[in-house]
């Protein structure tokens, strides 16, 4: 059902059980956030989204807010602007602020709320957490200093992967997320999907086999599919003088909205890897032997005349793969049918 809400003065129409939150985003409207991320349910846990509403008498967050018909939202305002730097400030003062270093530095979450409300360290004193850095797994490096407590990385874990690899661990000051008993990661208690690394909005989760090799400004990034399966995941490659050095999530990608496994995330090694085959080798004596691309078709297709002789066009199938594109398995297709002659096709994916 549609309804009629005022954001800022403007009239706009929203569906009704929308969040004010989600309404703000398609019309337009920033709203800064630190804990939202729209795969998860909403947490309600920074408390940046906060907005008044008129008639109501205290901020409430956008994004655990359904609007309402006639709703009266104000999303600027120097109340808003106060709990916000208040907010940001107690952040910054239990954060290590060490941007300069910083892997995340210029795709940080926190840094550019920071930079946006000119919020610095040092507003709040007391004790900092002084936790070690954790790189105890191949994949994912963990500096708890640098956690916010926004509870995306758990949430993803437990709601979107469903592996229950982390959870909010501990109580008060000392809570921070982490596996059962604060036991390294291996595979048998998580999946390496690194899905946790996609949705920390700071520094604390980062791709360990990245760290070190060029942050977000410098890589250029270019979308691609998936190589591993048919599911057809989309990604970022980030590439630094011309090498894959890290893969990010596409979050407009149709079929996965920025979710992978641990292939399409980590699995990228082979794209430079020296053992690579790139000419075609021909087998002699029990030993490969490089050769051209003329003697290896000449080979194959020999061969295949060969066996269609002595057996038969139907005692040949082809069977295609679903790492390769449509226009890939359909020439394959074609060709068995049209070249040599047989309807013998099929696909590793078909069921
Ligand atoms: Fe609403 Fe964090 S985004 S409270």
């Amino acid at each position: 059902m549609s309804i009629n809400v005022i954001i800022n003065g403007v009239r706009t129409e929203a569906e009704s059980g929308r969040t004010i939150l989600e309404v703000c985003k398609s019309a337009g409207v920033h709203v800064p956030t630190l804990c939202y991320d729209e795969r998860l349910e909403a947490y309600g846990g920074c408390r940046l989204c906060l907005v008044e509403i008129k008639g109501v008498p205290r901020p409430l967050a956008a994004c655990t807010t359904p609007v309402q018909d006639g709703m009266e939202i104000t999303t600027e305002s120097e109340t808003l602007t106060r709990l916000r730097r208040t907010n940001l400030s107690l952040l910054l003062s239990n954060h290590p602020n060490d941007c300069m270093n910083c892997e995340k530095e210029g795709d940080c979450g926190l840094q550019d709320l920071a930079y946006e409300y000119d919020v610095r360290p040092g507003g709040f004193a007391g004790e900092k957490w002084d936790v070690p850095i954790r790189e105890d797994n191949p994949f994912i490096t963990y500096e708890p200093n640098k956690c916010i407590l926004c509870g995306r990385c758990t949430r993803i874990c437990n709601e979107v992967v469903m592996a229950g690899t982390i959870s909010l661990t501990g109580r008060g000051f000392n809570a921070m997320p982490d596996t059962a008993f604060r036991k390294p990661r291996t595979l048998e208690n998580c999946e390496f999907c690194g899905q946790c690394v996609s949705t920390c909005p700071t520094g604390a989760l980062t791709d360990r086999k990245g760290r070190g090799k060029g942050r977000a400004p410098k890589m250029k990034k270019v979308k691609t599919t998936c190589s591993y399966c048919g599911t057809g995941c989309n990604f970022f490659l980030n590439v630094k003088d011309g090498k894959v050095v890290k893969v990010t999530s596409a979050y407009d990608a149709p079929v996965n909205q920025g979710n992978l496994c641990i292939k399409g995330r980590y699995g990228y090694d082979f794209i430079h890897s020296p053992e690579r085959i790139t000419r075609p080798l021909i087998k002699k004596d029990g030993q490969f032997h490089e050769a051209t691309w003329d003697e290896a078709l000449g080979l194959v297709a020999r061969k295949f005349n060969e066996l269609i002789a002595k057996h038969g066009p139907e005692k040949v199938g082809g069977f295609s793969s679903s790492r390769c594109t449509n226009e890939e398995n359909y020439l394959l297709s074609k060709w068995v049918r049209c070249a040599i002659g047989s309807n013998n096709v099929d696909n590793c994916a078909r069921v």
